[in-house]
């Protein structure tokens, strides 16, 4: 883990509240597996806590990193006024990312996303893609107007879409879309990133499969196992007290070693 000042080399708005912004600077060098995130100084003296952030694409060629991100609360919003030529204080990369180091070529991956948890599932569907894992993409969102990234993920491989309101793809969540895909196949593994309810329905319908990792979310302070802001409690334990740290022994857990 590093910190650098990078500079942003473009931001665009993908959807309402909706932004992408793309970094450059020698901390590219580090990224390099899916699902890790960086963690992002707000340049305002009165946000003291950095913002954690996925990584939506690394291209070490190019020395750049994308993020996308949702405008939620001054931070994000102070992110989205910045234009290219910037540059903001980053720390990371952080915590461990998706394992995809034990698949093979012409095993099948799903690959869940919801909402503001898909960012990290493309560069992950691409390194997995570049593996020759077949992938096949779950996606949800509360409507078609803040839909994104739906022709990326469908370059890479068939891709499903639930939305809330039934404005693109089914109507329903990713839950509906995976129980029928399921009835016809089963994937060699499981990756999901998105809201704790949608973690909670991947996690029961394949619960007999031991390769299920999810990314989990938890508001964060350090953002490097010092704090012990970011803990969450593990499956297995009769005290109900042990718990490990999202951001650093995470935020992929095995959906089996997780309370959600
Ligand atoms: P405020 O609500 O004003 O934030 C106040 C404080 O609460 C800040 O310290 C902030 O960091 C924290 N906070 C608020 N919401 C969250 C949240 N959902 N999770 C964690 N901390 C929160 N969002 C994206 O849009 N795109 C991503 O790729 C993304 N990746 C993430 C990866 C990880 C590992 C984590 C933990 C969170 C991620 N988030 C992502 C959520 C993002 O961190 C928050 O939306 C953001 O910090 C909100 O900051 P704010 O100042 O705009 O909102
Ligand atoms: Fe400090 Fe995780 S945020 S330990």
């Amino acid at each position: 883990m590093k910190q650098e000042m990078m500079t942003i080399v473009c931001q665009k708005q993908l959807a309402p509240r909706i932004y992408q912004m793309t970094l450059t600077g020698e901390l590219v060098k580090e990224m390099k597996i899916p699902g890790q995130f960086v963690h992002i100084k707000v340049p305002r003296a009165d946000l003291l806590l950095r913002r954690p952030i996925s990584l939506n694409q690394i291209d070490i060629e190019n020395k750049t990193c994308t993020i996308i991100y949702r405008v939620e609360g001054d931070g994000t919003r102070v992110f989205s006024e910045m234009i290219a030529g910037e540059k903001l204080d980053v720390m990371g990369p952080l915590g461990n990312g998706f394992d995809v180091s034990g698949l093979k070529e012409g095993q099948k991956a799903y690959v869940v996303g919801g909402g503001i948890g898909i960012p990290p599932m493309y560069e992950l569907s691409k390194q997995l893609n570049e593996r020759g894992v077949e992938v096949v993409h779950f996606l949800g969102y509360a409507s078609k107007e803040v839909a994104y990234f739906q022709d990326e993920f469908s370059a890479i491989g068939n891709t499903y879409f639930a939305t809330d309101d039934g404005s693109l793809g089914v109507h329903g969540n990713v839950g509906h879309l995976l129980k029928d895909a399921v009835k016809n196949e089963q994937p060699d593994v499981v990756y999901a990133c998105g809201a704790n309810g949608m973690l909670k329905a991947v996690a029961e319908i394949f619960s007999d499969k031991k390769d299920v990792f999810l990314s989990m979310e938890q508001r964060m302070a350090c953002g490097m196992g010092a704090c012990y802001a970011c803990v969450c409690h593990v499956k297995e334990d009769e005290t109900g007290t042990k718990s490990v740290k999202v951001c650093d022994e995470g935020p992929i857990f095995r959906a089996s070693e997780v309370v959600l």
